[in-house]
């Protein structure tokens, strides 16, 4: 990193959860983001009432950015028949709902595009999360011929994907290009691709799933040569100021998989073909359940990786992983592990935990609430305040 840049990141470091920050051409008003989550929730690919009021809670809840789920850029590229989809204009207008409430709403509207790769064709989570059959296709969803790097299947009893063509390769660049054009014709002002998880960019980087011998494939500038390509096709079609972010998995956790120095070196390509921030995740790669591939489930668990991509990147990182808790949040960017915390699960359980976690480290009064919310929460707060003085709990009137 140049001296400019590590100075730059030493006064960034001590930055608060509640400052902006800075992402290519584009202010996110604060550093809690949500994180991508499919919902299943979706028929043909088009986004629903439950994404506008699923995701519109985020907004309501102080997020400074939310990131909608994993949207395909092609129907082979859904995880399943439920996953929302980009890949043709008519989808457009369900995502304008969407990215024009949070951006109302004082958020970043922020959108993932994905393409699952040799992972896709699979029921839902709360199903399995195993590939389509048969007897799926008797009950309306068919299971369909995945696309991949090479013809190796995900792990024992998953299908054999095809191997994508020079020309199929051509065009599916084509389709991550045109998915992003219409995320923005749509509103959204980040666009994020799904390079981890074993999907299908990280299937190219990853020389467990890449075993090509032509351009695309052999040592690891070839397997790159697919991601930055289309890193490069969506960068040089978007607006200056939409943000283009990358999740990557910044370990594969297996024997010959990617380790984090692949990785470190992979993002400081990224950041070169115009990527504007890392987002730092794992896994993924096999979905041989006999291998232990996972990173330890502990607090903040990626952290340490995307702590070390801060060290070789000059664009700002995001961390992701069991990040909870307020104080949590504000070290993780105080010490340098990220520029950004993005919040999973935690949203799920509470929508409103980006202004539960200003309350707590700015003392904010509900300034920053809704004001239909606010107006009535802070003379609420006071009576509360005043009844704890009194020694009055709910459940005085029982005793
Ligand atoms: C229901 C659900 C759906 C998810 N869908 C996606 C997705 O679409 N794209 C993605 O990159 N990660 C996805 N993830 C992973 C999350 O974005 C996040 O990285 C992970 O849950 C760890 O963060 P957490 O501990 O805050 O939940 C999903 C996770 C959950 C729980």
């Amino acid at each position: 990193m140049s001296s400019t840049a590590a100075t730059t990141r030493a006064s960034a470091s001590v930055q608060g959860v509640f400052s902006s920050l800075r992402v290519g051409g584009l202010e996110l008003p604060n550093r809690v983001g949500v994180s991508p989550m499919c919902m299943y929730a979706s028929a043909d690919g088009f986004a629903t009432d439950f994404h506008l009021v699923h995701l519109g809670r985020f907004a309501l809840g102080g997020a400074g950015l939310v990131i909608m789920e994993a949207t395909a850029i092609d129907p082979r590229g859904r995880i399943s028949h439920h996953d929302t989809g980009a890949w043709s204009d008519e989808h457009v207008p369900g995502l304008e709902r969407v990215a024009s409430f949070l951006a109302a709403h004082g958020a970043v509207p922020g959108i993932q595009l994905g393409h699952a790769g040799r992972r896709a064709s699979v029921n839902e989570p709360w199903a399995g999360g195993v590939p389509l059959t048969d007897q799926d296709a008797a009950a309306g969803t068919p299971p369909w011929q995945t696309v991949a790097p090479s013809a190796v299947p995900a792990g024992p009893g998953w299908p054999v994907s095809h191997a994508l063509t020079l020309d199929e390769i051509d065009r599916s660049i084509e389709q991550w290009r045109d998915a992003a054009a219409r995320a923005v014709a749509a509103g959204f002002r980040w666009i994020e691709l799904h390079g981890a998880h074993g999907y299908l960019l990280h299937s190219f980087l990853s020389p467990v799933s890449n075993r090509r011998d032509d351009a695309f494939g052999g040592d690891a500038d070839r397997r790159m040569r697919y991601p930055l390509a289309v890193v490069q096709a969506i960068r040089n079609s978007i607006p200056a100021n939409v943000a283009l972010a990358y999740r990557m998995s910044a370990v594969d956790g297996i024997a010959d998989g990617l380790t984090i120095d692949d990785t470190a070196a992979f993002a400081t390509h990224l950041a070169a073909a115009g990527v504007d921030l890392i987002d730092t995740s794992s896994g993924g790669i096999t979905t041989d359940r006999s291998v232990d591939t996972r990173v330890r489930r502990g607090f903040a668990f990626h952290a340490d990786f995307s702590h070390r991509l801060r060290e070789v990147v000059d664009i700002p990182v995001a961390t992701v992983g069991f990040v909870v808790d307020p104080a949590q949040a504000r070290l993780l960017i105080q010490h340098g592990d990220a520029d950004l915390v993005l919040l999973g699960r935690e949203m799920l359980d509470d929508p409103n935990w980006a202004l539960h976690a200003r309350r707590a480290l700015d003392a904010d009064e509900f300034a920053h609430w809704n004001v239909r919310y606010g107006s009535a929460l802070q003379p609420r707060a006071k009576t509360l305040a005043r009844l704890a003085d009194s020694g009055e709990t709910p459940l005085s009137r029982f005793t």
